[in-house]
């Protein structure tokens, strides 16, 4: 890089107008790059529950979703993840219903793709919100660890059932190993060869997840201690101190046949989103997560931060190289760029 000094070089210049600005902007937001992830619940009498550690965010009855697909469709949102929250006396130590082909989440696939056929549905494969303990897999007979193999099995039917319901991505958050060349095989095995896989490959054992265990129910299961919310999943998943590692989780997961991956959460980890687009060249996601939601969208209701942070903030994940953001902000941001 060669740079003029001043005042030849004066870089407030094309700065100084409106029309320059957005000329020489090197980043933009549109709808196309927002993913929304949508809660469905399992008790129609209860309709649609605002989640209180997400302000303005529902746990949404499956009535509410041809509404919902409607909404994405206007706003010009590609795609829809859904999260399923059900009630306690479907979960067991296993999450056998996460393999159940008429469970919530295939129930509402196939309302989804009955209200548009062009909308992308992307659904979550882990078994949290199936188990009654909360852990993605099962444990072991200590109830300590989660056990990898043993989850796997389950996690390639749960898969099936939900590409075969008409998922158009399956996305495993689980962080077992060696899932993704499984599922892979399980899903061309049925036919299924344009099923995508979108890898979690980079999830970290965070605690931004407080609010969406809230949301999905698996805080306070039993009436469990409340500390559950912030469950201990390092046994699984990453080390917020590594990042060499991240690479080496996404190279194997490009090699058993992901067709893009995931870094989660987002803000505190775009250091990974930058590294891994820059090296790996293929979509690079980026999940900004409930925790990031509840901080910001707290902040800007106190009238402590203006609203434009939540822009700019989804602005960052593009300069870091994200080719789309899972945000709870979706359908509000995109209503915004459409004026
Ligand atoms: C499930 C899963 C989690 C999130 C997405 N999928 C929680 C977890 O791993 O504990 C978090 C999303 C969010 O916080 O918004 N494995």
């Amino acid at each position: 890089m060669s740079l003029q000094s001043y005042p030849k070089t004066r870089l407030r210049r094309t700065r100084a107008s409106d029309w320059s600005r957005r000329l020489v902007a090197e980043n933009t937001l549109t709808a196309n790059d927002l993913i929304w992830p949508v809660f469905i619940h399992d008790r129609d009498d209860e309709g649609d529950v605002e989640i209180s550690s997400m302000p303005g965010v529902y746990r949404y009855s499956l009535k509410s979703v041809p509404n919902i697909v409607k909404k994405a469709t206007e706003l010009g949102i590609p795609a829809i993840a859904l999260f399923p929250n059900i009630s306690d006396d479907k979960k067991n130590s296993k999450g056998t219903e996460a393999t159940n082909p008429t469970n919530i989440v295939c129930q509402a696939i196939k309302i989804a793709k009955a209200e548009n056929p062009n909308i992308g549905i992307i659904c979550d494969v882990a078994l949290d919100p199936f188990t009654d303990h909360g852990h993605d897999g099962l444990l072991d007979s200590n109830n300590e660890n989660v056990m990898n193999d043993e989850t796997v099995e389950i996690l390639i039917q749960q898969a099936i059932v939900q590409a075969k319901a008409g998922c158009d991505v399956i996305a495993p958050s689980d962080m077992m190993d060696g899932r993704i060349g499984l599922i892979r095989e399980a899903l061309e095995a049925e036919g299924l060869h344009n099923t995508q896989i979108m890898s979690y490959a980079a999830k970290y054992a965070s605690g931004f997840y407080g609010p969406f265990r809230d949301a999905i129910g698996s805080a306070d299961l039993k009436g469990k201690d409340k500390e559950l919310q912030f469950r201990d999943k390092r046994g699984y998943q990453m080390d917020p101190a590594n990042s060499d590692e991240a690479l080496r989780e996404v190279a194997l997961d490009i090699y058993e046949g992901a067709d893009s991956v995931m870094v989660k959460p987002g803000l505190a980890y775009l250091d990974v989103v930058q590294r891994i687009s820059s090296e790996f060249k293929l979509p690079t996601y980026a999940y900004q997560v409930s925790g990031e939601y509840n901080m910001i969208k707290n902040a800007v209701n106190r009238g402590d931060l203006h609203e434009k942070v939540i822009l700019e903030s989804l602005l960052a994940f593009k300069r870091a190289g994200a080719s789309g953001i899972f945000t709870y902000f979706a359908p509000f941001i995109a209503e915004k760029l459409l004026r």
